[in-house]
Formats: C-alpha cells, sequence, structure tokens
C-alpha cells in the first residue's frame, strides 16, 4: 500500500493532537525546575493537572493552586492542600480567573500552546511554565516579552507563540553565542504561517 508524504505528516499530527488528552506523568527532571520556578507569593493555574501530584506539591511553596483536569477519575478522594482548587473542566473553554500570575503546561504534546498563552496573558499571568514547546526540560516562558519579527532573525534559536521552536537560518558568521544560548521569542514563524 503507498502511502503519500501528506497523508503521513496528517496521521502523525492528528496522533499528537489525540496523545494531548492521554495521561502520562513524568519525573523528578521536570517537576524540580517547574518547582524552582514558583514563588512564594505565586497563584498557579495548572493546566492539564493529571493526577495533581505537580498541583499538590506546588501547592507547599505558592500562595494558591488551581488545578484543572478534564478526567474526573484521575482525581483521588484526598485530603488535599487547603490552597488547591481542583476545576474538572476542560481547560480549552473554561474561562480562566483573574489573579492568576503564573501558568504550568507541563503537557509535551500541547497542540494549544498559543491559545493557553494567549489566554494567561489576557488574565495578566506574567509567566508560563512548561515543557510543550521544546518538548525536553522546562522553560519559564516570560509573557510579557516583546517578540522579535521572525524575518529579522540572524542565525540563532526562536521559540514562537504558535508553540514551534527552530533554528532560524543564517550565514555562520551570523552566529553568536548569545544567539546559542537564548532563543528570541517570536509570534509567527514558518510553522505558523509566516513568509517572507
Ligand atoms: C501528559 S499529562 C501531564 C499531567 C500533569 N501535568 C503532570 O505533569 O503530572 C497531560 C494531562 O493534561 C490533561 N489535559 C489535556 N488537555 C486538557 C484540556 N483541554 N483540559 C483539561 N485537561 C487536559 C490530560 O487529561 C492529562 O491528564
Amino acid at each position: 500500500m503507498h502511502v503519500s508524504a501528506q497523508s503521513q505528516i496528517t496521521n502523525h499530527q492528528s496522533q499528537i493532537a489525540s496523545w494531548e488528552s492521554h495521561w502520562a506523568p513524568y519525573d523528578d527532571s521536570i517537576y524540580g525546575p517547574a518547582l524552582e520556578a514558583l514563588r512564594a507569593e505565586d497563584v498557579v493555574l495548572d493546566i492539564g493537572a493529571g493526577d495533581l501530584r505537580f498541583a499538590v506539591t506546588a501547592a507547599a511553596r505558592a500562595r494558591r493552586v488551581i488545578a484543572i483536569e478534564q478526567q474526573t477519575g484521575l482525581i483521588g478522594a484526598g485530603p488535599w492542600p487547603t490552597n488547591l482548587e481542583i476545576v474538572i473542566a476542560d481547560a480549552l473553554a473554561w474561562p480562566f480567573p483573574t489573579g492568576v500570575t503564573v501558568g504550568v503546561l507541563l503537557m509535551r504534546h500541547c497542540t494549544h500552546f498559543r491559545d493557553y498563552a494567549r489566554r494567561l496573558r489576557a488574565i495578566g499571568a506574567t509567566r508560563l511554565i512548561t515543557n510543550a514547546r521544546w518538548g525536553m526540560g522546562v522553560e519559564v516562558v516570560d509573557l510579557l516579552a516583546a517578540r522579535v519579527d521572525f524575518g529579522r532573525l540572524t542565525a540563532g534559536w526562536y521559540a514562537c507563540d504558535c508553540g514551534a521552536v527552530g533554528f532560524a537560518a543564517g550565514t555562520p558568521d551570523a552566529i553568536t553565542q548569545e544567539s546559542l544560548e537564548r532563543a528570541a521569542a517570536v509570534a509567527r514563524c514558518p510553522a505558523c504561517g509566516w513568509r517572507p
């Protein structure tokens, strides 16, 4: 049977989209840096909180944690920390509350990064702790950071509001230590329709 490259890509994308709703815990290599990035005064919105293992630990570090998870069956009987609020809902549809200072999106196969980041900005959150863009490790996204026009990038890493990351082409002499160590924030990139 011949399978075209386009249908292979489409199958791959729909597989990733369906992985988004699966629950799988991470380990301390993810939870450790994510917890370190929390501040005592934070009000945390943990999006796709799974069985709440991160949210419970986060509640010991932050002022308040709101954990949203769509699968009722993952949530045990408690008891839960008094500063942990559990919301069983679809995070794509549930209106994010005001007062949140930081989002947590530990969801490696997330296909709605732009939507979550945009809605966090809209309620005044300033940081997003996530493994969704790079797929490994944890980054703390500054939601207030100015984004560079993709066309102005010289050689170096970039991370886009759409959730894509990559290395912008350029001549070797344009590569600097900074462009290797820091990813430029962009609002549009080739993966989401940016064209020269
Ligand atoms: C890979 S698991 C990670 C769970 C948790 N963040 C952790 O690190 O332990 C992703 C979780 O996100 C949840 N999820 C995905 N999309 C969701 C949505 N739209 N609304 C609520 N939960 C969602 C899934 O049900 C699943 O439990």
